[in-house]
Parts: structure tokens; sequence; C-alpha cells
């Protein structure tokens, strides 16, 4: 029977555009206490309501003394029925709040500083040592301490750390959050667990009991659809899904024709014979390549892909008739993304999605995994019975092969690039290299070059190939594989796929490059 899913213990943090807010959320959240990312100017009563255990203000850019500084909107005494801490340019608006000095520093703090505790009583450093490495990241400092508040570390430099206000106040001048910061992890969970008192109650697991059965209330005797991209996400999703009402809902698995070699043969059989899901298999590789025919423009490739999935979803979905809830595999980073301190972010490239079909059709959104990031994805995909080669899949993109062929998408060229990809894939298994890659794939380029077989001229394509590591797909960097399995792979590609003659390795990382070319 459905029941309301157990509240949990909860940490805030209000983002001021640190690089590594998500970062301090991943670590409370593997300290089994649930965290949320609230934009630094979210009203207080929406905070206050949520009654978390604690608060974190986050790093960011700005300083405190600009004029167009981001800072509360209301007095902070007002968020005191949980202890605050600051971290970085979080501390230093709790000091200007409280009346004390933010300055630029004379001398910038950034990378390694050696931190010395000065009141070994603080909670925050209970059970450390006296003196550690801490990693910093920004130029100002504070030069008066607020009244009420007493410094508990130092670096050579300047203050380091504080507390104050009957133990509901500390701030600390370095990132805790991050790896370069050893003891980072347990000064946060000094925060979480002694100040805060928080219970370590959550886990990415409990997601599925709390999902199923609020799914199940949702959802009722309507029916459900899902469209499966072949990727984690939505295949974790519509998992989950299953769980809480089985055949209700329909799964929508499309052959685009741009999909890897043989993927979607064998990827349907692991939805229906491995997951028992309810899968309508929709071949239409003829209908993308029929509206991609002549087009070479990346954005109005991707916007004409967006369309015929819409289309095949529409036609389906009319078929099953009485459709009334749509499941996506949105993700949390999607979800902050769109609410930072940024503002929603701009359309680098327009990502094929489902975007225009919910308002369409009528049709209400299921995202059971709005609150987890990838990794915690992947936690629960394993116990909800996906087989572990499946999760460990590099991602693929909806759109593709069709952004990774420049110009024109033609079965030639996707013949071409479906035997790269197959050869990439192959070679970076064997070296064991797959699972430390981010993604690795072919893109074929508009180019052609000279070449010489035999004796004979060649005239053919070049093929780039892009390799990166990443936690999260939005940054990342090259990877750098070694020059004996590139040069297997180089070989490989030129005499076995027939059409290629040079092979190029694409050394950019994200930013300024982002991961597929188009
Ligand atoms: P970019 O190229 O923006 O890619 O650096 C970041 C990550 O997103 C994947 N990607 C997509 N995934 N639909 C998707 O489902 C898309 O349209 C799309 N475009 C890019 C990309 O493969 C990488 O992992």
């Amino acid at each position: 029977m459905s029941k309301q899913p157990a509240p949990h213990d909860t940490i805030l943090i209000l983002d001021f555009g640190s690089q590594y807010t998500q970062l301090i959320a991943r670590r409370v959240r593997e300290s089994n206490v649930y965290c949320e990312i609230l934009p630094f100017d979210t009203p207080k009563e929406v905070i206050l309501a949520r009654e978390p255990k604690g608060i974190i203000l986050s790093g960011g850019p700005a300083s405190v003394y600009d004029a167009d500084a981001p800072k509360l909107s209301y007095d902070l005494h007002d968020l005191l029925r949980c202890p605050v801490l600051g971290i970085c340019y979080g501390l230093q608006v709790i000091a200007s709040e409280l009346g004390g000095e933010v300055r630029p520093s004379a001398n910038r703090e950034y990378g390694y500083a050696r931190l010395l505790v000065a009141d070994q009583n603080s909670p925050l450093f209970k059970g450390l040592p006296a003196e550690m490495d801490v990693w910093m990241s920004h130029g100002d400092h504070i030069i008066s301490v607020p009244e009420g508040i007493h410094v508990t570390a130092r670096t050579a430099d300047a203050l380091n750390a504080f507390e104050g206000l009957s133990g509901r106040i500390y701030g600390v001048q370095f990132h805790p959050e991050v790896a370069h910061t050893p003891f980072g992890k347990e000064i946060l969970q000094n925060f979480i667990y002694r100040v805060c008192e928080a219970q370590a109650d959550w886990s990415p697991q409990s997601i599925i009991g709390e999902q199923v059965a609020k799914i199940r209330s949702q959802v009722g005797a309507e029916k459900v659809i899902c469209g499966l991209s072949g990727g984690v996400d939505s295949t974790v999703a519509a998992a989950l899904v299953h769980e809480a009402i089985g055949e209700q809902q329909t799964c929508i698995f499309v052959d685009t024709g741009l999909l890897k070699e043989g993927e979607f043969e064998t990827t349907r059989a692991l939805f229906r014979q491995k997951m028992s899901l309810n899968v309508v298999g929709v071949k239409a590789a003829d209908e993308f390549l029929g509206a991609l025919k002549g087009v070479a423009d990346p954005e109005e490739k991707r916007r004409i892909i967006g369309r015929v999935f819409i289309e095949i979803f529409e036609r389906e979905a009319k078929r099953l008739g009485g459709v009334k809830y749509l499941v996506q595999g949105t993700l949390y980073p999607d979800v902050i993304e769109s609410v930072s301190v940024r503002g929603p972010s701009a359309v680098i490239k327009s990502h094929h999605n489902v975007g225009g079909l919910p308002e369409r059709m009528n049709l209400t959104l299921i995202e059971p995994l709005r609150e987890l990031f990838k990794d915690e994805v992947r936690t629960i995909g394993r116990d909800l019975g996906i087989p572990e080669d499946f999760l460990r899949r590099h991602p693929f993109p909806g759109p593709g092969f069709a952004v990774r062929i420049l110009g024109e998408v033609t079965e030639e060229h996707l013949r071409l690039l479906r035997a790269a990809d197959l050869i990439i894939e192959e070679e970076l298994k064997l070296a064991q290299l797959y699972d430390s890659v981010w993604q690795a794939f072919p893109v074929l380029l508009p180019v052609s070059t000279v070449g010489v077989m035999g004796d004979f001229r060649t005239y053919e394509r070049v093929l780039a190939i892009r390799a990166v590591t990443s936690v999260d797909g939005m940054t990342a960097d090259w990877a750098r594989l070694p020059h004996d399995v590139l040069g297997r792979i180089s070989t490989r590609l030129i005499s076995e796929v027939r059409g290629i003659n040079r092979v190029v390795f694409d050394v950019s990382s994200k930013p300024p490059s982002t991961i597929e070319w188009e």
C-alpha cells in the first residue's frame, strides 16, 4: 500500500555561484544526510519551511564589497533557527552581515595553505590535528571580526575559521569540500553530525522505496509512457517506475538509425528479457535520415531530430490512448543548472529531449531521479537489477551519431562511424581503459586528405578521436591515452574502415570546447 515518503533530516546549501557548490552537496550526501541546493536569493520563508537541520552558505566568485555582490535579502539572524556554516565567500557574507570588514588580501591565497587550529575545543575541528593542509581559492580576507564571533583557525596570512553566536555560526575560508583538503570530509561531518545533529538516514537507495510509494499514489490506475534513449538515466527511471506500477508503463524505444552498431537490438532485448519492461520498439531510421537529408547545420540537425522524436512519440501515445503521464530521467544537475545563481544557463546546444511534448499532449511529468547525481543513479540502477556492464556504458547523446558527423548525415557516413566506434570501444576495453574514460568516440570530419596505400594515391576522410575524463560531463579534460593505444586504434581505423586515411586526436578540454563536436 502506498504511504508518504519518510522525511529526512535536511541540510540546505545556499548557492552563491561557486564551482564547488555541487561538491558540497555530494559530500553531505556521502555522509548519508539528505541535502539540497537552493539559489542564494531563495526567500527565507521557503528556507525555514523546509525545517533544515543546518544551512551552508557556499563559496562564490564575487567580493562582498562589490556593489552587485550576491547577498541575503534579509537579516542573517532570521536563519539562525539552525546552525549556519559559511564556506569561503559564504564566510565573508556572514562576516559582513554581522558587521565585520572584508578587504582584498595583500597576499592572495590560492592552492594549498597550512591551517593552524587556534581553538581545539571548536566542534568543527574536534578529533583533528592541530595543523593541517587546506585548499584555498579566494583573494579576499576578513580584517575585523564581528562581535560575538571568535577565531578558531588561522593560516600564516590570515584568519581562516571562526564561530560564535552561541554555536549558531561557523565559517571557514578554505574549501573543506574538495579532495585537496585531506580532512575536509571530517570537518563537514563535524558540522553535520556534531553541530547540526543531523541523522545519517539517507542513501540513494532510500529514493527507491520513497519514489515507488509516491508514483503509485500519484498515478493510480492511469497509463504512463516513458521514452528510452538506451542510456543509463532513462533506463533507471523506467526501472523505478516499473517497480511501482509494472505494466501500466509503456516504454518507447526508437531506432533513429543514429545509434551504435547492434545497439537497438541488444538494448531492446535487455529491456524486455532482463528487465521485463513493457517496450514498444519503433524502427524509424528512414524517417530520421529522410528529415536530415541535405542538412549540415548542427542546430538545425538537433532541432529536426527533436521534432521527429516528438512526432513518433505523439503517434505511439495516440495509439496507446488515454496516456496521462510521461517519465523523464532528469537528474539533479539538470535541475540546479536552471535555478542556480547564474540563472538559466545559455543554450549552447539544443539537447534533444521530448521537451515540447508534455504541454502539447497535456502530460504530467514523472521525474523520479530529480534528486540524484549520476553516480547515485548508477547505485540505484544496481539495486534495481540493471546489469553492471550496461550501467558502466559511456553516455551517448540523444541525437547520436548525427552530432558526430560534421556536415550532412548519410548512410555512408553512418557506416564509417559505426565501424570506427566499434574499434575504439574494443581497443579501450582491451587496454582496460574503458572505465577510466568518461566518453571516447570518433568524429567524422568534412575534410579529405591525400594518402598513399600500397602504390596508390588515396583521397579520403579524416577521423578525429575524442576521449575525455569527467565526473559529470559539465567540465571535462582530454584523456591522456597512452601513445601505443592511440597508435593501435589509428592503425586499425585506417586499415579496417574503408574511406578513412588519416586519424587525429582531439586535445581540447571543456570549457572552452564541448565534449561533442556539434
Ligand atoms: P557537451 O557536448 O555539451 O556534452 O559537452 C555534455 C554531455 O552531454 C551529452 N550530450 C547529450 N545528451 N542529448 C543527450 O541526451 C543531447 O542532445 C546531448 N548532447 C550532448 C554528451 O555526450 C556529453 O556526455
